[in-house]
């Protein structure tokens, strides 16, 4: 638990289910009081829920103003709000191309441009953005999610530079956590039976070398410490919760 998080107001971009539900959970915990933007159905009484587009700027200028006018800051923003769909450049249609980059790239941006005003009359502020291990190893058949991931490293680094020392800026980068995005990927590949889905998510565990996918409260405690004043001099930094997967090479040696 980190004391200082305690009473201050968070943020959460798609916070109603899988990662930003335990992040906002995790927050709720610490004593912050949070508040979820999200399309997305939302059962979760230890936080508050806005219905919020992160692409539509009117929604996100009403809600964020809302925010401030009832609480008085915005220490914290988590941008996680993001989606995920396959193929190949030429199979991928131009339409969804643009919608992954939209959401999981346009939409940290105008959350934060949005927020950010508000934040820099807010004690000890900070963003955290929600990218991914395909910042750095990638999978096929995801060149838009993964260009919107190596991006969000770039922009986490422009954030934190542009605004030092008023505000710090640091990135996630999870592997493989178990939540509902990741399920519908198992779907796509094997169908809808609940045993066949099971098998594929462990298989893509045993091919971490911590020999598991990871589950979203250990991606919000990262994102706890990095908001928190612990990490008071860590600002465009990404930290890796990826269960080694980033850090192996797929060459054998001799014992
Ligand atoms: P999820 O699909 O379980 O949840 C996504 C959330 O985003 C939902 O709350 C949904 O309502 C919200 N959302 C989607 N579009 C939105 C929009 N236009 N405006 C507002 N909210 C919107 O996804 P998951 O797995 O929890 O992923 C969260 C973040 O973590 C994403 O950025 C994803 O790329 C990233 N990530 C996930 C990994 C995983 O293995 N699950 C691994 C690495 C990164």
């Amino acid at each position: 638990m980190y004391g200082d998080l305690s009473g201050k107001v968070v943020i959460v971009t798609g916070g109603s289910m899988g990662i930003g539900k335990a992040i906002a959970r995790r927050f709720a915990e610490e004593g912050s009081r949070v508040i979820d933007l999200s399309i997305g159905r939302h059962d979760d009484a230890s936080y508050t829920h806005m219905d919020c587009d992160v692409t539509k700027t009117d929604d996100l200028k009403a809600s964020l103003k809302a925010v401030y006018d009832q609480y008085g800051s915005i220490n914290v923003l988590v941008n996680n709000a993001g989606i995920e769909s396959y193929g190949s450049i030429e199979k991928m249609s131009e339409e969804e191309w643009r919608r992954i980059i939209e959401v999981n790239l346009f939409g940290y941006y105008n959350t934060s441009r949005i927020a950010i005003p508000y934040m820099l009359k807010s004690e000890n502020p900070s963003i955290v953005n929600i990218s991914s291990v395909q910042a750095s190893v990638i999978t096929k058949n995801a060149s838009a999610y993964v260009t919107s991931k190596h991006a969000i490293i770039g922009f986490t680094k422009s954030i934190a530079l542009d605004y030092a020392p008023d505000l710090r800026c640091n990135a996630v980068c999870p592997a493989t956590i178990d939540t509902p995005l990741v399920r519908k990927a198992a779907e796509l590949e094997v169908g809808n039976n609940e045993n066949d889905i099971k098998r594929k998510m462990l298989e893509w565990g045993s091919q971490h070398p911590m020999k598991r996918i990871g589950q979203p409260s250990e991606v919000a405690s990262a994102v706890a410490f990095l908001a928190s004043k612990e990490a008071s001099f860590i600002t465009g930094t990404c930290l890796y919760v990826d269960g080694g997967l980033s850090i192996r090479a797929p060459i054998s040696t001799p014992e």
